[in-house]
């Protein structure tokens, strides 16, 4: 991707199949399988929640969704195509859904993530979230996951 500007830019539903395909490569399939096509179309639809894409040139690099809950947002997804991982695309990503969340008021943003996903985590740790418990057998094949968040208020590197 070097020397190709990365943009970012709300999604439209005619995006949605490029959106499920590059979730298919970047997750493994017990994870992936929840956001199918038609799950992204949806919340691109939805009034609570918001779809953005990350892309480079003509490429796909990545593609997150944000749920406007009623006292937090809540990070639904966040997928990087694995050609372009460890280029800041995740980071640009990120901040997008941090910034659409506290124009929201909402100042709290929670995840959960796989337990065993080291680099969701590392990915998070870095970027200012912490863990606030554990969640057994909260997938359905009984794997356990672990809920992060972060305050918007406190600056990312003392958290
Ligand atoms: C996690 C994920 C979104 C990171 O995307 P990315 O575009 O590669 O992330 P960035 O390039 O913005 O990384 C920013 C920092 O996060 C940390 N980080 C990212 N991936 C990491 C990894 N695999 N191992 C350790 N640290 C990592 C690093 O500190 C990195 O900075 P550095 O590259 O200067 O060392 C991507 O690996 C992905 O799509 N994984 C599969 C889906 C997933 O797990 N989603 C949950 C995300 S919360």
């Amino acid at each position: 991707m070097s020397g190709t500007p990365l943009r970012l830019l709300p999604a439209r539903t005619i995006h949605a199949p490029a959106g499920a395909h590059v979730v298919r490569l970047a997750m493994p399939a017990h994870q992936h399988a929840r956001w199918d096509a038609a799950r992204l179309a949806r919340r691109i639809r939805s009034q609570n929640s918001t779809v953005v894409l990350a892309v480079a040139g003509r490429h796909l690099a990545g593609v997150a969704v944000l749920d406007l809950l009623t006292d937090a947002a809540q990070i639904g997804l966040l997928a990087v195509h694995p050609d372009y991982r460890r280029l800041g695309v995740g980071s640009a990503l990120l901040q997008w859904l941090e910034s659409t969340a506290s124009t929201a008021g909402l100042f709290t943003v929670q995840l959960k993530l796989e337990a065993s996903n080291g680099a969701g985590r590392a990915f998070c740790f870095t970027h200012g979230y912490r863990e606030r418990g554990r969640l057994p057998a909260y997938y359905a094949d009984g794997t356990a996951a672990v809920r992060l968040l972060r305050d918007l208020r406190v600056d990312a590197a003392r958290a």
